[in-house]
């Protein structure tokens, strides 16, 4: 039996053979196992003769078994490594890379401009209280101005916030009253718009404050003017119109210089060479005082701009969905090297 076995390891030529025979004898229904099942049956002088001749028989086929497999495995590496050739030379297949978005980057842009102005970075939450989006802007529950801000309600206390201004609050809060406050904060904004190319109802914003000594309007109108020239173009002109916000006395907005063009692609810039880039300015003193400064004091100023806006007046996009909707043929555009 045991030469019979070698015999056919021998010559298996795979490891499929090699497998078979191994069934045929060891497996469960082999002639080893019938020897050791029928043990029983034999005389007790029998017994260990039997059953140390068929465990070695089946020792002897099993380690045969196992170096003729290491043999043929070798074999069949040995063979693949000869035929599965790498050409190297190929060109690879191109891997997908995404990009920040393009209201990220600008935003970044801005962001290391301020930063420049010895502005710092701050964040505030997107669900915010109703105390912080109004009440502590100086916008009392029946104000009429918070119809212009149409809200998304959480419950009674809680919205999305329509603004970047509460972190006006927060942040003069958390100084509480005793040092300057010359931070900026970007992020996103909430609003009950009905969507189309110049509303959406979440969109983003910059928020700036600058709160210290003896700040006035003209410092604001100095850091809005380096901003403006440094961001589009040192040939744009500034000019301050006045306007009104419940949280800044006096209140204005800021147009840049644009050139009068007409037709397709020229809506952004009218008639009159100027284009409406912001809101701001100087902190109302109740605000001020909610959050601590003594208006007596501390004056400051503060200003609000729509990254959304700009990069559509920057980059000749004509609908704000572009920004949302994840076209890529869209963002891809923006992609940097
Ligand atoms: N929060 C105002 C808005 O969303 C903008 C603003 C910010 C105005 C700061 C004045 C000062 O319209």
């Amino acid at each position: 039996l045991q030469t019979e076995a070698l015999e056919q390891i021998e010559q298996a030529t795979s490891l499929a053979d090699l497998e078979k025979v191994r069934v045929a004898y060891l497996g469960k229904k082999g002639p080893i196992t019938e020897v050791l099942r029928g043990m029983g049956k034999l005389s007790p002088e029998e017994r260990p003769v039997i059953g140390e001749l068929a465990n070695k028989v089946r020792g002897a086929i099993a380690d045969a078994i196992e170096k003729e497999k290491a043999t043929l495995e070798e074999a069949a590496l040995n063979e693949r490594l000869k035929t599965e050739t790498i050409d190297v030379t190929l060109p690879g297949r191109p891997i997908q890379v995404g990009g920040p978005h393009l209201l990220t980057q600008l935003i970044e842009e801005i962001e290391d401009l301020f930063i420049g102005m010895g502005f710092e970075v701050r964040e505030g939450p997107e669900v915010e209280t109703d105390y912080y989006n109004f009440e502590a802007l100086n916008i009392p529950k029946d104000h009429p101005a918070r119809d212009m801000q149409d809200s998304f309600y959480i419950t009674e206390e809680l919205l999305m916030r329509t603004h970047t201004s509460p972190v006006q609050a927060r942040t003069m809060g958390e100084y509480k009253g005793s040092k300057p406050v010359k931070m900026i904060c970007p992020g996103k904004v909430y609003r009950r718009d009905s969507d189309d190319a110049t509303h959406s109802h979440q969109f983003t914003q910059i928020e700036g404050l600058y709160v210290d000594k003896n700040v006035r309007m003209s410092d604001l109108k100095g850091v809005l003017n380096q901003f403006a020239k440094q961001f589009f173009g040192p040939e744009r002109e500034i000019r301050l119109r006045p306007s009104f916000f419940p949280f800044t006395e006096p209140s204005v907005e800021m147009d840049i210089s644009c050139k009068v063009c007409q037709g397709e692609g020229c809506s952004v810039c009218k008639q009159t060479g100027w284009i409406e880039i912001l809101g701001g300015g100087m902190v109302h003193p109740k605000v001020l005082e909610m959050a601590g400064y003594d208006p007596e004091v501390y004056s400051g100023f503060a200003f609000g701009m729509g990254p959304d806006r700009i990069a559509m007046l920057k980059y000749g996009v004509d609908d704000i969905r572009h920004f949302y909707t994840n076209d890529r043929r869209f963002l891809e555009q923006y992609h940097q090297a």
